[in-house]
Formats: structure tokens, C-alpha cells, sequence
């Protein structure tokens, strides 16, 4: 779901600084696709079949578009609340595979490393959105 999140806000956000704000979200949002296709190998390496119902199944939901397209400052907190969310989910599945299933527990490990990476990046973005600009600095 953050896969497409992410690819639907980088098509319709707008303003002074929706350019740079835009590649992250199109590059986190094939990050997050290759989360999925990780996840759905190692469930068919299992036996299993990947989800096909993910509205209705996502943990994490989906925040739809927002009406004002250059609130920026706004997408990027709905972002930062899917990061935590999948940050609390990975670490949970690491636990839970520990000691009972290595290589799933390793895959649960490197995407809650990623996450808590992607979290950051996204909070590296906040001040600056908040002050106006992410881009220009007022140090001369
Ligand atoms: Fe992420």
C-alpha cells in the first residue's frame, strides 16, 4: 500500500519544492515495491500465496490524496505515520520469527532497517517544509 501511497502523491503534489520532494517519494515508492516482492518470494518459498486482498488486509491502511496539493509539510507527516507504522509491524514480525525461522527473521530485520532509514530521511524533510522551503537556506 505505501508503494502506491507514495506514487500517487508524487504525481499530484505541487508548490516551490514538490520537484525534490517528489523524486523521494518515487524512489521510496519502487523501495517500498521491492519490499513487497521480497516478501512475496519468501512467502511462496514457504508454500503460501501472496495477498491479493491488500485494502483489505493492510496493516498499515492508506492515506488518501490530500485536497490542498501544496501542503507538503502535511503529506510528509501522513508518510512519516506509514514509516512508523511499518517500523512497529517489522520489528514485531522480527520477534516473532527469531529463533523459529532465520531467513524470515532476516528479511523482517533488513525491511525494519530500511524503514527506520526511510523514517529518517522523511524527518530530514519536515523543518525545513515547516519554515517554508526545503531548499533555500536564509544563511547568507
Ligand atoms: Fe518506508
Amino acid at each position: 500500500m505505501a508503494h502506491f501511497q507514495y506514487f500517487l502523491y508524487a504525481q499530484i503534489i505541487e508548490g516551490i519544492d514538490a520537484e525534490t520532494l517528489k523524486k523521494e517519494l518515487e524512489q521510496q515508492s519502487l523501495d517500498e515495491m521491492n519490499h513487497a516482492k521480497i516478501l512475496a518470494n519468501r512467502i511462496i518459498q514457504l508454500g503460501g500465496t501472496p495477498n491479493t486482498k491488500l485494502t483489505e488486509t493492510s496493516t498499515c491502511g492508506f492515506s488518501p490524496p490530500l485536497e490542498d496539493r501544496a501542503d507538503l509539510a502535511h503529506v510528509i507527516e501522513l508518510v512519516l505515520e506509514g514509516e512508523r507504522c511499518a517500523i512497529e509491524k517489522y520489528n514485531r514480525l522480527a520477534k516473532k520469527y527469531h529463533m523459529k525461522d532465520l531467513v524470515t527473521h532476516e528479511i523482517f530485520e533488513d525491511l525494519l532497517t530500511d524503514e527506520v532509514s526511510d523514517e529518517e530521511d522523511w524527518e530530514n524533510f519536515l523543518p525545513g517544509l515547516k519554515k517554508g522551503s526545503v531548499s533555500i537556506s536564509t544563511d547568507f
